[in-house]
């Protein structure tokens, strides 16, 4: 049985889908502080032996009753805060629920032999970018706290591997976007920070005057470049990194992402072409700590998982607005 951390939320309940179509026994595991019930009722009435336990990572006893209980094979550990300006404000937040559960979770793992785990990294682990693409090599010089948990969650990795041989796969996601929405999952923030969903949700309120930070970046149109990825290629590469942990069992780490660049401007531009009209555009002052340019080099995943992204951003984005439809008639209907 996998475990799956965090499976209530975003990126964790497709990581749960993509594991249940192919077999897999599932156990799900949230405390819902910002996933949703509704999503693993979603989970369920299409995946009947889909199953789920609520609990808190911070709480040991709330891991050790889920190995005493289910016979655990491995574990993917999405669980965790991740606004980065939340993380400047509280970031004992962070650092308790995203390392010190981590650890909880890693020593019940190991007291009960549990011995290989797929980590959510982040790209926010490398910070500045000193080259494109950025690499796996790349130095790691996190500006935000909740990039340095999950740096400092990747070191504690090592060293279990090392004195333990607790091995792990750590993915550094870059910009995740798109949505199942016709398995009923899809982005579900209540305190929404991503550009696509920011834009979709407003601009489908019509109450909204969509904000671009900076408009003199060096890039073509003077706004930020990012890498997206969608959530399905996402978590297909979590299913080739669970295969690849199991055959070779070594720790390695993986960048996910498109290095495909896209601005800002041409997110919003493919927006207003899938909505149809116009959205209400103005330019604020930059905001500190953003890079004008973010792209991942996802060689490696390509050449050891033998994985490659396969969505347009357009397809991307055009399941991200079905999704927020979807979300409007489930309020609607609540
Ligand atoms: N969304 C992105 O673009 C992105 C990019 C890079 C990395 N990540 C990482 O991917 C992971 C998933 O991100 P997401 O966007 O799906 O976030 P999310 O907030 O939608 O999902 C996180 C889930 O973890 C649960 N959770 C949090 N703390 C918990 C705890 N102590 N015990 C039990 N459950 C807990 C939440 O209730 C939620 O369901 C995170 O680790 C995040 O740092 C996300």
């Amino acid at each position: 049985m996998i475990l799956i951390t965090g499976g209530a939320g975003y990126i964790g309940s497709h990581c749960a889908v993509e594991f249940l179509k192919d077999g897999f026994d599932v156990l799900i595991f949230d405390n819902f502080s910002t996933g949703h019930r509704e999503i693993i009722q979603n989970i369920q009435s299409k995946y009947k032996s889909a199953v789920f336990c609520e609990g808190d990572l911070r709480n040991k006893s709330d891991i050790d009753n889920l190995f005493k209980s289910y016979k655990i094979d491995a574990v993917i550990h999405l669980a965790a805060y991740s606004i980065v300006s939340e993380s400047f404000n509280v970031p004992e937040k962070y650092y308790e629920n995203n390392v010190c559960a981590t650890i909880n979770l890693l020593n019940s793992m190991l007291e009960n032999s549990v011995m290989n785990i797929i980590f959510s990294s982040t790209a926010a682990v490398y910070g500045e970018p000193l080259y494109l693409p950025i690499d796996e090599k790349h130095s790691k010089k996190p500006i935000n706290p909740y990039g340095k948990t999950k740096l400092m969650i990747e070191n504690i990795m090592d060293d279990y591997d090392i004195a333990y041989r607790l091995k792990s796969v750590r993915l550094r996601y870059f910009n995740v976007i798109g949505a199942d929405y016709e398995n009923g999952l899809g982005e579900w923030h209540d305190n929404e920070t991503h550009l696509v969903p920011i834009i979709l949700k407003s601009a489908l309120k019509n109450d909204f005057v969509f904000k671009i930070f900076g408009k003199d970046y060096s890039t073509k149109d003077g706004t930020c470049i990012r890498d997206y990825i969608d959530v399905r290629d996402l978590v297909a590469a979590h299913k080739l990194a669970y295969y690849y942990l199991i055959k070779n069992q070594i720790s390695d780490v993986f960048n996910i992402g498109t290095q495909k660049g896209y601005s800002v401007k041409e997110i919003y531009e493919i927006i207003v072409e899938i909505l149809g009209k116009k959205i209400p555009v103005e330019y604020a002052p930059k905001r500190n700590g953003d890079s004008a340019v973010l792209l991942a080099s996802a060689k490696k995943a390509e050449n050891l998982l033998g994985w490659r992204y396969k969505k347009t951003l357009y397809e991307s984005i055009k399941s991200a607005y079905e999704w927020e439809r979807y979300l409007i008639n489930l309020k609607a209907s609540n």
